[in-house]
C-alpha cells in the first residue's frame, strides 16, 4: 500500500508531530440467526454479550472474560452507526492529507463483506443496509464539495481508485478481469503498491459506486457449508486523493489513501469439510491470516519497547498493508464475531486479536508538499516563525519539560528521498526552536505544528 507523498523529513515530522495513534478496534456481533450466514443447527445458545458500548463479556468457563475495545456493537446495531463509530473520521482525515485505512477481520460468515460492502444480495447502494465503503464515498464527496465551495474554488481535488484482491497468494486486478497477476513493489516515493493496478478517475459517489460494483463482480465468491457466499479471497478497495490549494501563489498540496479491505475469514477445516480447490483456497487464506497475526504480536512487542524484525513479506496481505500496521496511516479493525455458542473458540480468537491489535501504535503524518518559487515560499516561512515566536511570547517561552527540545536534528535519509520544491536555511530563529538545512515545504509543515501545539514533544 503506498505511503504516497510522505512529505519532505518524514522522519522529523513523525518526531515533531507527537502523532502516535494506536491503531484502533470496533468489534461487530452478528445476529445469531438473520441471513444465510453460519448454521446454528438451531442451538440458540450465545458464548457473549455486550455489557457495555465498549465491553463484551465471553462466556467462558470456569470464569466468563471482559474484553474492552474503542467501541462494541450488539447484533442490533444498523449500518449507519457502524459507519458512524468507524469511518467519519478516518474520512475526515483522508480530507486533511492522513492516510487511512479500515479492515473487516474475523471468521467465516461473522458479517465482514456484509459491514464493508452490504448483504449480497444488494445491486445498488442506495439501500438502508449498504455497508461501510459505499458510505465512504458518500460522505468524501459531500465533504469534497463542501471544501470546495468553501474555499471559493481555490481548492481542488483529484480522486482516483484500484480494487485488487490477493487469491491464493497471487494478486489480481479486479478492475481488470483479463490481467495476469500482478506484483507487489516498494520505493520511497510511493511506498508499497501493486505495480500495473488500474486505476479509475471518479468524480462523485455514484462514480466510485460503478467502480466497486464492477470489481465485485469479479472477485471469488463461493459457497461453503459456513457461507452461502463466501469471500475466498481478500480485497482492497483503495481510494487515492490528492488536493491542490492555491495562496499567493503557493500551491499546497496534500495526498492521502483510503484502503478498504474485506478480508476472507479464516475457517477451520472440521468445520467447513472442504476439500479440492476450496481447501487450497482455505489453506492459503488461513496462512496469510497467520501472518497477519505474527506481524501484530510482533508489532505489540516494538510498541513495548522490544526490538523485533516484522515480517511483512511473509505474506501478499501484510506487505501490502504495512503502512497501515505500525506505519503513517490511521487504522480501524472491525472485528466480525459471531455469538452463537458453536463460535466460541473462532469467537475467542478474534477477539484476542482484536486486543494485541489494539497496542500497535501508528505514526500517522500528513502527506503534505508545497509548490511555488523559493522567495514566496521563504516569505511564508518568515510568517510562520512569526507566529510562532508570537505563540511561544504568550505561553512565556514554555517548553516541554526538561527544556527547550530541538524540533529538527540533522539533515536525514528521509530528506533527500522526498521531492524536493525548495530550500532554506534557517539559524536559530526562536528559542527552543532550532531549524537546519531542510526543505522549505518540511520545515512549514514543522513550524505550523509548533504554532499549532505550542509545546514541543520531540524526541530526537
Ligand atoms: N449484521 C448483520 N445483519 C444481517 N445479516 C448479516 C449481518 N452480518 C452478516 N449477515 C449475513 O450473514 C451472511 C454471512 O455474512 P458475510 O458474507 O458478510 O460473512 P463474511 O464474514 O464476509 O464471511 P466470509 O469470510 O466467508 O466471506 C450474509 O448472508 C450476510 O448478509
Ligand atoms: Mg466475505
Amino acid at each position: 500500500m503506498s505511503s504516497s507523498g510522505k512529505g519532505p523529513g518524514d522522519s522529523t515530522l513523525l518526531a515533531a508531530s507527537g502523532d502516535s495513534d494506536s491503531i484502533k478496534v470496533f468489534v461487530r456481533v452478528r445476529p445469531l440467526t438473520q441471513g444465510t450466514g453460519l448454521t446454528t443447527d438451531g442451538d440458540q445458545s450465545l458464548c457473549l454479550n455486550v455489557s457495555s458500548p465498549n465491553t463484551i463479556r465471553l462466556l467462558s468457563k470456569p470464569e466468563p472474560r471482559t474484553f474492552t475495545y474503542d467501541h462494541v456493537a450488539d447484533m442490533d446495531t444498523s449500518q449507519d452507526s457502524v459507519f458512524n463509530s468507524v469511518a467519519r473520521n478516518i474520512v475526515e482525515s483522508c480530507m486533511n492529507g492522513y492516510n487511512g485505512t479500515i479492515f473487516a477481520y474475523g471468521q467465516t460468515g461473522s458479517g465482514k463483506t456484509f459491514t464493508m460492502l452490504g448483504p449480497s444480495e444488494l445491486d445498488n447502494f442506495t439501500d438502508e443496509l449498504r455497508g461501510v465503503i459505499p458510505r465512504s464515498f458518500e460522505y468524501l464527496f459531500f465533504l469534497i464539495g463542501r471544501e470546495v465551495e468553501r474555499s471559493g474554488k481555490s481548492k481542488s481535488f483529484l480522486c482516483k481508485c484500484s480494487f485488487i484482491e490477493i487469491y491464493n497468494e497471487q494478486i489480481y486486478d479486479l478492475l481488470d478481469s483479463a490481467s495476469a497477476s500482478l506484483f507487489l513493489r516498494e520505493n520511497i516515493k510511493k511506498g508499497v503498491f501493486v505495480e500495473g493496478a488500474v486505476e479509475k478517475f471518479v468524480n462523485s459517489a455514484a462514480e466510485a459506486y460503478q467502480v466497486l460494483s464492477m470489481g465485485w463482480r469479479n472477485r471469488r465468491v463461493a459457497s461453503t457449508s459456513m457461507n452461502r457466499e463466501s469471500s475466498r479471497s481478500h480485497a482492497v478497495f483503495t481510494m487515492t486523493l490528492e488536493s491542490k490549494e492555491s495562496r499567493n501563489e503557493v500551491v499546497n498540496i496534500r495526498r492521502s489513501q483510503l484502503n478498504l479491505v474485506d478480508l476472507a475469514g479464516s475457517e477451520r477445516q472440521k468445520d467447513t469439510h472442504t476439500e479440492g480447490s476450496r481447501l487450497k483456497e482455505a489453506s492459503s487464506i488461513n496462512r496469510s491470516l497467520m501472518c497477519l497475526g505474527q506481524v501484530i504480536m510482533a508489532l505489540v512487542d516494538v510498541s513495548n519497547g522490544k526490538s523485533r524484525h516484522i515480517c511483512y513479506r511473509d505474506s501478499k496481505l501484510t506487505f501490502l498493508l504495512k503502512d497501515s500496521l505500525g506505519g503513517n496511516a490511521k487504522t480501524y479493525i472491525i472485528a466480525n464475531v459471531h455469538p452463537g455458542s458453536k463460535c466460541f473458540g473462532e469467537t475467542l480468537s478474534t477477539l484476542q486479536f482484536a486486543q494485541r491489535a489494539k497496542l500497535i501504535k501508528n505514526k500517522a503524518v500528513i502527506n503534505e508538499d508545497t509548490q511555488g518559487n523559493v522567495k514566496q515560499l521563504q516569505a511564508e516561512v518568515k510568517k510562520l516563525k512569526e507566529q510562532l515566536a508570537q505563540a511561544l511570547t504568550s505561553s512565556g517561552g514554555d517548553s516541554a519539560p526538561g527544556g527547550p527540545q530541538p524540533l529538527m536534528g540533522t539533515r536525514s535519509k528521509a530528506f533527500s528521498r522526498s521531492r524536493w520544491t525548495g530550500w532554506a536555511t534557517l539559524e536559530h530563529p526562536v528559542e527552543g526552536v532550532e531549524l537546519v538545512q531542510c526543505s522549505v515545504a518540511g520545515m512549514k509543515t514543522t513550524l505550523r505544528r509548533a504554532v499549532r501545539q505550542n509545546h514541543f514533544e520531540a524526541d530526537l
